[in-house]
């Protein structure tokens, strides 16, 4: 099957879906983007995606390309170009500055912005099967503050998850000023004393949906859930620790810094809730996509 893509109102061979050299991505990283997870064909959340990509866009100084109706529509065409309409995948959106011949940092606010959207197969956890762990260490938050842009300018990200994989992990905790701000691909839950808490949701932090929609379920169970500054020390005394993300929905992180969380083994806690994140997604797409 020839993959097809989306650039700028076209839908082609990924082969053929081709940018300008002067594209301000490929300069300056000048862009932002979405990861949404796609179950069955229908995309989770998408309302929650679109209001952040609107922030992500207007903090950037760019208009919004689509409004979330006509990205339904795209996605929905996409989809149907990949013959995916019943399948699993993960849908990424890039929308860009554009291009323009002459390369300067001053923002050029006049450019047709670059959009481009395709799409990845995507195998969907199923901790009843299969439990994905992850072991973290902890390190220093080098990024730089306007972590809640959902930004393509990754390096920070990048370098970081390199050095934790140079210390046989899979990821980082990263700590800001004593505090954990997040992981660079995922939101961090610690749980103790069956009390969830999760940083605050400020600019030093992506707002992750699977974090919001881990809050909302909490909240919906009566599960004591508190966004609030978590210092680094409680990591290593938590009972459990989670990482949450759109294609990892709630996994739990097993080690720090080489050392078991709680038993080494998920926890009660995690067991309980991923069971109830099921049902709660089941409800949300049902709702979504009622007719
Ligand atoms: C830095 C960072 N934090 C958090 C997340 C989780 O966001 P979401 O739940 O929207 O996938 C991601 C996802 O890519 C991320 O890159």
């Amino acid at each position: 099957m020839t993959e097809i893509v989306y650039l700028n109102g076209q839908f082609k061979p990924a082969k053929e879906a081709t940018l300008s050299i002067y594209d301000r991505s490929v300069l300056f990283g000048e862009g932002v983007y979405e990861v949404v997870p796609i179950y069955n064909g229908k995309p989770l959340a998408l309302d929650l995606h679109y209001q952040r990509l609107v922030i992500s866009l207007k903090t950037i100084f760019i208009q919004p390309v689509f409004d979330l109706k006509t990205w339904h529509e795209l996605i929905l065409q996409l989809l149907q170009h990949n013959d995916y309409q019943h399948k699993n995948c993960l849908l990424y959106t890039q929308i860009t500055r554009g291009s323009t011949f002459s390369r300067s940092h001053k923002i050029p606010h006049d450019l047709q912005p670059t959009v481009i959207l395709f799409i990845q197969p995507f195998v969907p956890p199923d901790p009843l099967q299969n439990v994905i762990c992850f072991k973290v260490v902890t390190l220093a938050d080098k990024r730089w503050q306007r972590c809640f842009i959902k930004a393509t300018s990754l390096l920070g990200n990048i370098l970081s998850i390199e050095e934790a994989k140079a210390q046989q992990a899979d990821d980082a905790i990263l700590i800001r000023n004593g505090l954990v701000t997040e992981s660079n691909i995922s939101n961090v839950f610690i749980v103790k004393n069956n009390i969830i808490s999760t940083p605050i949701a400020n600019e030093l932090i992506l707002n992750g949906i699977a974090r919001q929609l881990t809050i909302a379920l909490a909240h919906q169970q009566q599960i004591t859930c508190h966004e609030r500054d978590i210092k680094e020390n409680e990591l290593y005394e938590a009972d459990e620790i989670w990482l949450t993300s759109s294609s990892k929905e709630i996994a739990p992180a097993i080690e720090l810094n080489n050392q078991p969380v709680g038993t080494g083994r998920p926890g009660p806690l995690w067991c309980k809730f991923i069971k109830l994140f099921e049902v709660y997604k089941n409800q949300l797409l049902a709702k979504s996509y009622a007719n």
